[in-house]
């Protein structure tokens, strides 16, 4: 530490253009150093009369307006020009300043050079983890420096029972990564089972590749191939799951309507548009789970007035159409706008293949009361307690329920909650990894 005169430092513009100066901070520094002292300055040095601020301009301009000071404590930096405006633009950070999106690579980038994990972005850029990982996988440029730097964890490792929370510590990489890691290695190796491939030419075929595995392992992975959600696209999912294996879908696809993630505070904004590629992507999906479907099973598919009449002859393409169930929201609210009636119900259309019956002592009623949830940890998020209703009328303990657009996972925690086996698909990973922690959780 040295103490430097004040004239001899000097603001860098982009620092000046970022930041403004907030008068209460300022005002608190002048406080401080009236009653003793601050923590000092960062700067770097030019030469011996020229110095350039890098973080504490507050402190600066505290020290400037009470005049009788000359000189200030600084820290000198010996980062570079590159790393020296991340280093400045990080600091002014924790003041809560906006920054541009070159800005934020920038930052991110000096971050991952210096090898700080996802967890201590976060904590500078005041957000979750997961979002700092999707901002990093949007980026290539980001995506490549942080690839280069991390080490992922091997099977082996996995296989030794190394899972979670310690394995993505010792990585740091998310525990959603680990799981996603050890769920593509379950995923091939119950694939390649449920297409024929013996017991003994997997063990063979994994070991050319330098992985240990027994019998017993690859048992225990056909096991675990229930109860789980993978990230990734339905329609590349779906094709590994077991012919002829599920009781029950529920699904609650995209209709046109995007979502789009505000990096900074995590809220969506609805963009609505052309349906047809969604439309498109339903027939697929359909398509794909339909082998998967035990001869008798039921299928419930969430739609909405504004696309049953296109929903409709799509799903009666693949099965019949049994009935459309109303879910009428109890907790509904009016708003205040006058120019249309407003939306109390949302539709579920009920199809079945070959002949499952309905299950309980009452003949349910299509009609289905239920209080809508907050959207909390999704826009179109659906509630447990609706989804536990068709799950009971169609399915007994122990039977498998597929919901290949999972979102949050409420049709998953319903069907964990029940005593059913589930499987979920999901391709968004911020809304994987709510999946993930909620049924762990069980929120
Ligand atoms: C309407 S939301 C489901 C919300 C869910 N019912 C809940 O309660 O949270 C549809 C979900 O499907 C996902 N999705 C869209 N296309 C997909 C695809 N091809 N494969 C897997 N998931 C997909 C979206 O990311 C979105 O989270």
């Amino acid at each position: 530490m040295k103490e430097i005169p004040i004239e001899y430092i000097k603001i860098p513009e982009d620092i000046d253009g970022i930041r403004k100066l907030h008068e209460e901070v300022v005002g608190r520094y002048m406080e401080k150093y009236e009653s003793g002292t601050s923590k000092p300055i960062l700067v770097k040095e030019i030469d011996r009369h020229n110095y350039i601020l890098i973080d504490g301009k507050h402190r600066l301009e505290a020290k400037k307006r009470l005049k009788k000071y000359r000189r200030i404590d600084c820290e000198i930096t010996d980062l570079d020009d590159r790393e020296l405006y991340a280093k400045a633009v990080e600091c002014n950070m924790e003041h809560g300043v906006r920054l541009s999106e070159n800005e934020e690579i920038d930052v991110l980038k000096n971050l991952i050079e210096e090898g700080r994990t996802q967890e201590q972005m976060a904590k500078i850029f005041h957000i979750s983890r997961s979002a700092i990982a999707m901002r990093i996988k949007r980026d290539p440029s980001l995506a490549k420096s942080q690839s280069d730097k991390i080490k992922l964890p091997t099977i082996n490792e996995l296989l030794l029972g190394k899972m979670g929370v310690e394995v993505a510590k010792l990585y740091d990489i998310s525990k959603g990564r680990v799981s996603q890691i050890w769920g593509n290695f379950v995923n091939e190796i119950t694939s390649d089972f449920n297409a024929g491939t013996t017991k003994e030419e997997i063990i063979t075929n994994q070991s050319n590749k330098g992985i240990n595995l027994t019998e017993e392992k690859i048992n225990e992975l056909i096991k675990e191939d229930l109860n789980k959600v993978i990230l990734g696209d339905c329609l590349t999912e779906v094709p590994n799951l077991k012919d002829d294996s599920i009781d029950c879908v529920i699904i609650d696809p995209p209709y046109g309507i995007e979502y789009q993630s505000n990096f900074k505070n995590e809220k969506y904004d609805r963009i609505e548009k052309d349906n047809s590629e969604a439309l498109d992507l339903l027939d697929k999906s359909i398509t794909a789970f339909k082998p998967k479907l035990k001869k008798d099973s039921h299928i419930y598919i969430f739609t909405s007035w504004k696309v049953f009449g296109k929903v409709k002859p799509i799903i009666e393409k693949h099965f019949t159409v049994k009935n459309c169930l109303i879910w009428n929201k109890t907790n509904w609210s009016m708003g205040d706008l006058k120019g249309n009636y407003a939306e109390k119900y949302e539709m579920i259309i009920f199809a079945i293949q070959g002949n499952r019956k309905l299950l309980g002592e009452k003949r349910p009623v299509n009609v289905l009361d239920c209080s809508h949830t907050d959207n909390s940890k999704h826009p179109t998020e659906k509630p447990v307690e609706l989804i536990k209703e068709l799950i009971e009328n169609s399915t007994k303990e122990n039977e498998i329920i597929l919901d290949c657009f999972a979102g949050s996972g409420s049709t998953l925690l319903a069907s964990k909650e029940l005593k059913r086996k589930w499987i979920g698909i999901e391709k968004d990973e911020e809304f994987y990894n709510i999946c993930k922690r909620r049924l762990i959780e069980n929120e």
